[in-house]
């Protein structure tokens, strides 16, 4: 799978989610789709989406232990997903089973991803209230080497960060990069931003994008820009 955008359909029901996705006439985007919208609508909104020929990574981010996730995972892969995650805090015990579980009987699984630390969790309270008594950006990295270790194929992070992970983990580990938006846009609630083309330069190989495409006037005119820009 090549460097691509993924669009995060943070809505929060089937009809708003088909409408929004009934607009690609001529492209099938790579869609996100989140706990809410999976809470909501449930197993059937995963067979909707895949029936209309979009590509899904089932953002529900599974932390547990090893045999909850692996027969969790088992259940995702059945439901034919492109990519998932887990929680590297869950331990790489907890990984691994997470792909024993993933993969079929002919051998493939989807693609699986970690969430190293959440960008909301500050510093401070990582180290104050969680007591990981080391600088965050050392326990993101360390957190992705767990996940290479434990055989997955990336992590979810700041497009200002994937040089470093492939620097630590490897060329062919992949780094799926939200926090992405259009040089005339609106930031939003994010921080950190940077641009498609920008994401690109610094070796994203997914950016996942929601807003700036799902609130755009011509939702199909900013996911093509962004490919433009991305892809290229
Ligand atoms: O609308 P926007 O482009 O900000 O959406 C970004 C998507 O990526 C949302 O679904 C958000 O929950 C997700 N995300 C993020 N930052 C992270 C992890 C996930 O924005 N660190």
């Amino acid at each position: 799978m090549g460097r691509d955008v993924i669009i995060a359909c943070d809505f929060n029901s089937k009809e708003e989610v088909v409408s929004f996705l009934s607009k690609f006439q001529d492209e099938k985007p790579f869609v996100k789709i989140g706990m809410e919208l999976f809470y909501a609508e449930g197993p059937e909104i995963v067979r909707t989406i895949k029936k209309m020929g979009h590509k899904i990574f089932l953002d529900l981010k599974l932390h547990d232990i090893p045999n909850t996730v692996k027969k969790s995972m088992a259940v995702l892969s059945n439901l034919d997903v492109d990519m998932c995650n887990v929680h590297a805090a869950g331990t790489k015990a907890m990984m691994s089973a997470a792909i024993e579980g993933l993969t079929r009987a002919d051998g493939t699984r989807p693609l699986l991803i970690a969430v190293t630390q959440l960008t909301s969790t500050s510093e401070e309270v990582m180290q104050e209230e969680l007591w990981i008594d080391k600088p965050i950006d050392k326990t993101v990295m360390h957190y992705a080497k767990n996940t290479m270790e434990a055989g997955l194929d990336g992590v979810v992070c700041s497009p200002l960060e994937a040089g470093k992970v492939h620097e630590v983990c490897g060329e062919k580990f992949l780094t799926i990069t939200p926090g992405v938006r259009f040089a005339d846009g609106d930031v939003g609630d994010q921080k950190r931003v940077t641009t498609p083309a920008k994401a690109k330069e610094l070796g994203s190989d997914f950016i996942v994008v929601g807003r700036p495409i799902t609130q755009a006037d011509d939702p199909v005119a900013a996911y093509r820009r962004c490919v433009a820009e991305f892809v290229g």
